[in-house]
Parts: C-alpha cells; sequence; structure tokens
C-alpha cells in the first residue's frame, strides 16, 4: 500500500467524541514502550506522526489518525506501566475495555508484543480479554531487529504455545522491526485486504 496521506486528527478520551467517520479502523496496543508509536511511524513512513517516547506511559488518550483519507488509525495508551496509580491504572483499562467492545468501526486490534522478552502474564492476558469479547486482532511482535536469532525465534515460539494453552486457533501473526524496517508490507497487505471488506 501506498501511503499518500497520513494526518493526526486529534486524541480523545470518551469514546462518544471520537470521530464519527465510516472509516474502516484498527487499534495499536500493547505494553508500554513496546515500540507502538514507532511502528506507527514506519508503517506510514512519516518520522514523527506518532510521538515515539523516552518516558514510558506517555501516550493517554486514544491517539487517532487519518491515512489515505479513507481509514483511521488509533494509537491506544499502554498497559502494564507500573509507575502509574492504581486509579489511573482502572481509567485506562474502563477506557480502553469500552473502546474495543463498543467501537462499530474497529475492524482488528493490533496487539503489540516485545519479540526480545519471553511471554509476559499481561499480554497473554490481554489476549485473552480481546478473544473472550470476540474481538479481531492480531498479534505484532516488535523489536524483531535480529528476526532469525535464536532468542526470537524462541520468544515467538514460546509465546505461541502459552497462547495455545487457552486458544485452539491463533491469530494472524507479524514480525517487524521498525529500527531495521521489517515487516511492513504483510502488516498493509492485511490492512489493504480488510479494508476492501469493509462495508
Ligand atoms: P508508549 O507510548 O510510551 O507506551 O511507548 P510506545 O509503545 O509508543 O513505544 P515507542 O515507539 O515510543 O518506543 C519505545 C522505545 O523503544 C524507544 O526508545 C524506541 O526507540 C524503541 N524502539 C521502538 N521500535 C524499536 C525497534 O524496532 N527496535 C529497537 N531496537 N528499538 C525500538
Ligand atoms: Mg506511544
Amino acid at each position: 500500500m501506498q501511503i499518500k496521506s497520513a494526518e493526526y486528527i486529534g486524541s480523545y478520551v470518551h469514546l462518544e467524541k471520537c470521530p464519527e467517520q465510516h472509516f474502516p479502523e484498527y487499534a495499536f496496543i500493547g505494553r508500554s514502550n513496546v515500540g507502538k508509536s514507532s511502528l506507527i511511524n514506519y508503517l506510514c513512513e512519516r518520522k514523527a506522526l506518532a510521538k515515539v517516547s523516552v518516558t514510558p506511559g506517555k501516550t493517554q488518550t486514544l491517539n487517532f489518525f487519518l491515512i489515505n483519507q479513507t481509514w483511521h488509525l488509533v494509537d491506544l495508551p499502554g498497559y502494564g506501566y507500573a509507575k502509574i496509580s492504581k486509579r489511573m491504572r482502572e481509567t485506562w483499562s474502563g477506557m480502553i475495555k469500552k473502546y474495543v467492545r463498543e467501537r462499530k468501526q474497529l475492524q482488528y486490534v493490533f496487539q503489540l508484543v516485545d519479540g526480545r522478552i519471553s511471554p509476559q502474564k499481561i499480554d497473554i492476558d490481554f489476549a485473552g480479554f480481546l478473544g473472550e469479547n470476540g474481538i479481531p486482532f492480531v498479534i505484532v511482535f516488535t523489536k524483531c531487529d535480529k528476526l532469525n536469532s535464536p532468542e526470537t525465534q524462541k520468544n515467538i515460539a514460546a509465546f505461541k504455545q502459552a497462547m495455545s494453552e487457552q486458544w485452539e486457533e491463533l491469530p494472524p501473526m507479524f514480525t517487524t522491526s521498525s529500527d531495521k524496517k521489517i515487516g511492513r508490507e504483510s502488516i498493509m497487505e492485511f490492512i489493504e485486504a480488510a479494508n476492501a471488506a469493509f462495508r
């Protein structure tokens, strides 16, 4: 897919305030610091569309981007950031859960998982939440700078194994590195196909 335009639309806290356009939508989520903003910039071929943060937990709103005037990409706040208060975490959780459950235009959640570490309970749990609620999602392994390294392969296999313990069927999975520019094409093809199927 060629990116002809990519623009920031706005940041929202309430589902009711999110853009009303009937555009297919893809929401990116994952543990804080997993590389969401970097991946969004890489996919959209823009240097600073989404803000890459040095401090984890920076994104606290639903950030909307309009791509090629026809589809929405949404940068969701990262989960599992230890340094925020319990109250903040609950607000976060309420906002995200409401959005993913009720947003009609949402085609897929892109759940990002750090390919450099072994499976984390919080990631398996979040995938479980999506599955239980019947929300279509895919897994994107990030920071796979050395795609064929035994370490990366081991982490991915272990993640699949952990998911298989709960699910009969696994979601589509992609391996990426925003740093080394790996994995863009298959994700964009996936989005293109989903856009074409959108009614
Ligand atoms: P929050 O919005 O704060 O939750 O973070 P985020 O998930 O948007 O992550 P962000 O893109 O801001 O990246 C976090 C850190 O990971 C930055 O220091 C990035 O430079 C680094 N990073 C992102 N992608 C890659 C990658 O593909 N490889 C490597 N090695 N580092 C990466
Ligand atoms: Mg971010």
